[in-house]
């Protein structure tokens, strides 16, 4: 045995371990590049990185191979230049919004979004003195009138939550005018609709949801025309909201089955929405795919892979009977206040998502106190049904 096999120092061989030869074959599949930062090789490697010279990265904050890989395959899916990830959802919006308007500057917004993205909107007006208006996402031609000079941004979901209204995304692209519009299509994801391909100019996602599917992710994704993304991921880098490898590449793992797994919540939303329909303890249904739904003839012509995965109905019991019908299902649809996740989980919307609107706003936007919301999962409809008819039963 050498000495250089075996060097005295216990202090260099721990504090640089962990390294294996590389491999002359290739990993199947994507390391995970868990570092804060990437080593360079003098000032000039700098300066050819710093200036897009050389591919390369330098500090996880502001860059990082896994997120690259998540962002880049997203911005294919959905027909967009470029993107950027973020820690979640709401710090991509957030970035979105700080990056793109300053005081005195416009944005408008459809009336109807997460409840988060709201008071996001209402705290940049109080602290900020950016200016909001809420359109009726329902009457595109509203729009027009509201456009101003200094207005920066348009946003708006395409499939909304939680009565599964869809927009008209063209007619609302063309009122918009020069306004970038903005479309969060965590609920369609890029397999149902793609707004880049009708004009959007960013499209924002929870990676949270659909794109990871299997609830155990926390992350955002933007992509978009280049200028909006680059001004985005500079605003993500400098509030530190940037996402992070690990989650990056549970993403991309999740991304993967993707085009499977929205066909296969599509198919079994819409055979539960129908049962749903004509039974006697459900007062309504909100899915798009059903003709009933204020939205389904638009939703025919902008969705024709699938109405998504999403549905909501009104307990003819109402209010009353949402706790008893929650600890029934906890079992089996349990009451978790996410979606998208691989099992089917329940929430409800007055209690989580829009619990920050008053009861007259939710009355006059129609999210009833015995509204119960579906994210329906991989199970098979068959199993559902069973589950969601014993539990009827006991109501
Ligand atoms: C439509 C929509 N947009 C944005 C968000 C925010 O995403 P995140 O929870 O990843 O911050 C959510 C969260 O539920 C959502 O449903």
């Amino acid at each position: 045995m050498t000495d250089s096999l075996y060097p005295s120092d216990d202090s260099v061989i721990s504090a640089r371990g962990g390294w294996a030869k590389p491999s002359s074959t290739p990993p199947s599949n994507p390391p995970i590049y868990q570092t804060t930062a990437f080593d360079l090789d003098g000032l000039d490697q700098l300066a050819e990185v710093v200036s897009g010279e050389q591919h390369g990265y330098i500090y996880t904050r502001d860059g990082n191979p896994n997120q690259s890989a998540f962002a880049e395959d997203v911005a294919r899916l959905e027909h967009a230049e470029e993107g950027v990830v973020g820690a979640s959802g709401m710090g991509v919006i957030s970035a979105l919004v700080m990056s793109h308007c300053k005081t005195g500057d416009h944005i408008l917004a459809a009336r109807v979004l997460y409840g988060r993205t709201v008071q996001l909107l209402q705290q940049m007006q109080k602290s900020f003195g950016v200016e909001v208006t809420f359109f009726d996402a329902n009457d595109p031609a509203s729009l027009s009138t509201l456009v101003r000079p200094d207005t920066k941004l348009c946003l708006l979901e395409g499939i909304s939550n939680p009565l599964m209204e869809v927009a008209d995304l063209p007619k609302i692209i063309e009122a918009a005018g020069s306004v970038p519009v903005v479309v969060d299509n965590t609920f369609a994801t890029p397999i149902l609709q793609k707004p880049m391909k009708m004009g959007a100019a960013a499209v924002v996602h929870s990676a949270s949801k659909y794109l990871n599917g299997h609830g155990d992710v926390m992350m955002g994704v933007i992509v978009g025309n280049k200028y909006i993304i680059r001004r985005t991921r500079q605003f993500l880098a400098l509030f530190g909201a940037n996402g992070n490898p690990l989650e990056s590449w549970l993403a991309s793992r999740g991304l993967r089955t993707l085009p499977l797994r929205m066909k296969h919540v599509s198919e079994t939303a819409i055979s539960l929405a129908e049962w749903l329909d004509s039974h006697p303890k459900v007062d309504r249904v909100y899915y798009p795919g059903l003709p009933t739904h204020p939205s389904h003839k638009i939703a025919q012509q902008l969705l024709p892979n699938g109405f998504g995965g999403m549905l909501a109905f009104d307990l003819v019991a109402g209010k009353t009977g949402v706790n008893p019908f929650m600890k029934s299902l906890h079992e089996t649809i349990p009451f978790s206040p996410t979606l998208a996740d691989a099992r089917t989980t329940l929430s409800y919307p007055t209690g989580t998502s829009h619990k920050f609107m008053s009861a007259e706003e939710r009355a006059e936007y129609g999210i009833k106190d015995g509204l119960v919301r579906l994210s329906v999962g991989l199970e098979d409809a068959a199993s559902l049904q069973t589950e969601l008819e014993s539990t009827f039963n006991q109501l």
